[in-house]
């Protein structure tokens, strides 16, 4: 594949894109939309089950080693006692007493501050006072909070005083049943983690397997993120794949290292460009209640380096809390060295809507043409929600015949798109935008004179003829060219 030289800088571009070719549409937006939630449209589902059933590949069914569950998201509220996620998953929040808006103290001391001037959106960074004074004169669009400064003093722009930091807990709560009392409370789950803990002893016992192992699970937690945004990066509803490796306490560092080099390669491997991927060590202060070492692996977004995933050394810590909880004993007998402990826990929690903004971001790509600027997907072939666009060239009987029965051939085999609209210019155009890494296209020759038909290529738009019988090795070839 023909590596993207673009980097795409401004967020915008890709929101465009994606809405107006399918991929991701606000939620309830003929309702105004709701804050933070996206909804994926039939492009966009393709690209997203594409990545989980890649993830699912590589993580689970390509191996003897770890098993995967689909379990469901309400679960006991002692699970989130035991987790510590009642206790402890909470964010620092302020309110600003001028507006009443509420932030993330750790976010809030640089503001984004999008203002309306003489009729232009102008977007500043305001962390100085005077600036941010003047400000209150203009018409205030939207303000976002950005990185942490050590300038605690600067008030939000409106003027008002930011309280004093409290705890918020990012849990969503419910009722289960018909009464609405603390007794019938029950969580979203805001990871999926959890369901593999408590299900360690089920398929344990259920696959007889010996330790290592994992259990792999794809599905939506939920968080009431108090500073959402960025489009699908932080949301409050959105999809993990997370999977708990179980592991002897005296492998953990091994194990670690292991499914950091493992997520950083799957990344590699579907298209994310080296230069734009990192691993960063957590520092002790910002490691979560349960981890004894975390890495991230973060990608440079438009905005600034992000996390996709989170590696970490979970350590006894689930099993042991859950044995505690439930009155269960989660310990491992090792008939090998005769010996029973607690196994530890490497966690790669990676989030699949993260992930698939960051194939969008990396793959998107503008060209300048002697005629025009190209916009594409560059994306990997198996990320590509279509593999294959099947366009005639007219509309005429024997045209669309002869193209039905191309579309009929390929269509079992890879996820083919048949499109007769428009000129096949702008269908070109349209496929290049959502990534379709082949075009085939069915012209009179084909019909009438040498019963072949052009591949085009998205990436370098070289076309060439192949004999209609050997379209499909023709495809396959150019796919390993990718
Ligand atoms: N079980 C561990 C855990 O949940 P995390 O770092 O909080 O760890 C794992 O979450 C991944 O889930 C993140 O790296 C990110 O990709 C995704 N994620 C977390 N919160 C998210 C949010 N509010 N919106 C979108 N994705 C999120």
């Amino acid at each position: 594949m023909s590596k993207n030289s673009y980097q795409l800088k401004e967020l915008e571009k890709l929101v465009s894109l994606a809405k107006r070719r399918g991929i991701i549409f606000p939620s309830s937006e003929i309702y105004g939309g709701l804050s933070s939630v996206w909804d994926y449209g039939p492009i966009g589902v393709e690209i997203k089950r594409n990545v989980k059933n890649l993830w699912w590949k590589s993580f689970v069914t390509e191996r003897d080693d770890i098993f995967g569950i689909d379990a469901s998201i309400l679960m006991h509220p002692d699970v989130w006692k035991a987790s510590g996620h009642l206790d402890s998953f909470s964010d620092p929040l302020v309110e600003c007493s001028a507006t009443g808006k509420r932030y993330r103290e750790d976010h809030i001391f640089i503001l984004e501050i999008q203002i309306k001037k003489e009729n232009k959106l102008i977007t500043i960074e305001a962390s100085d006072k005077d600036e941010v004074k003047n400000l209150v004169k203009d018409k205030i669009i939207s303000i976002t909070p950005l990185a942490e400064s050590n300038n605690k003093e600067n008030p939000s722009p409106e003027g008002g005083i930011l309280s004093e930091p409290r705890n918020f807990n990012l849990m969503f709560k419910t009722f289960i049943g018909p009464a609405e009392d603390s007794s019938s409370t029950v969580y979203l789950r805001p990871e999926t983690a959890q369901a593999m803990f408590v299900n360690f002893l089920n398929v344990l016992n259920s696959s007889r397997k010996k330790i290592p192992f994992g259990i792999a699970q794809q599905g939506k937690s939920f968080r009431n993120e108090i500073t959402p945004g960025n489009f699908t990066f932080r949301t409050r509803e959105f999809e993990q794949m997370e999977m708990e490796f179980f592991c002897n306490p005296s492998e953990d560092e091994k194990w670690h290292k292991y499914w950091i080099d493992f997520s950083l390669d799957w990344f590699k491997k579907y298209g994310l460009r080296e230069e734009n991927l990192m691993i960063r060590k957590h520092e002790n202060e910002e490691l979560p209640h349960y981890s004894k070492a975390s890495s991230d692996i973060e990608y440079l977004f438009p905005w600034s380096w992000g996390e996709l995933e989170t590696i970490s050394n979970r350590t006894d810590f689930d099993l042991k809390a859950h044995s505690k909880f439930s009155g269960k004993d989660l310990s491992y007998f090792d008939q090998e060295n005769n010996n029973r402990y607690t196994p530890f826990v490497i966690e790669p929690a990676m989030g699949a809507d993260r992930s698939v903004l960051a194939f969008l971001c990396d793959a998107y790509c503008e060209e300048e043409t002697e005629k025009e600027t190209r916009t594409l997907l560059k994306l990997h072939p198996d990320v590509a929600p279509i593999k294959i666009a099947v366009l005639p060239l007219s509309r005429k009987d024997s045209l669309t015949e002869y193209s039905k029965k191309i579309f009929d051939d390929l269509k079992g085999l890879f996820t083919t798109q048949y499109d007769d609209t428009q000129s096949i210019g702008k269908r070109y155009r349209r496929q290049d935008e959502i990534g379709t890494p082949l075009c085939v296209t069915i012209d009179f020759e084909s019909v009438e004179e040498d019963n072949s038909v052009t591949i085009r290529d998205r990436d370098s738009m070289e076309q060439i003829r192949v004999s209609s019988d050997k379209l499909i090795e023709a495809i396959n070839d150019k796919f390993k060219s990718f």
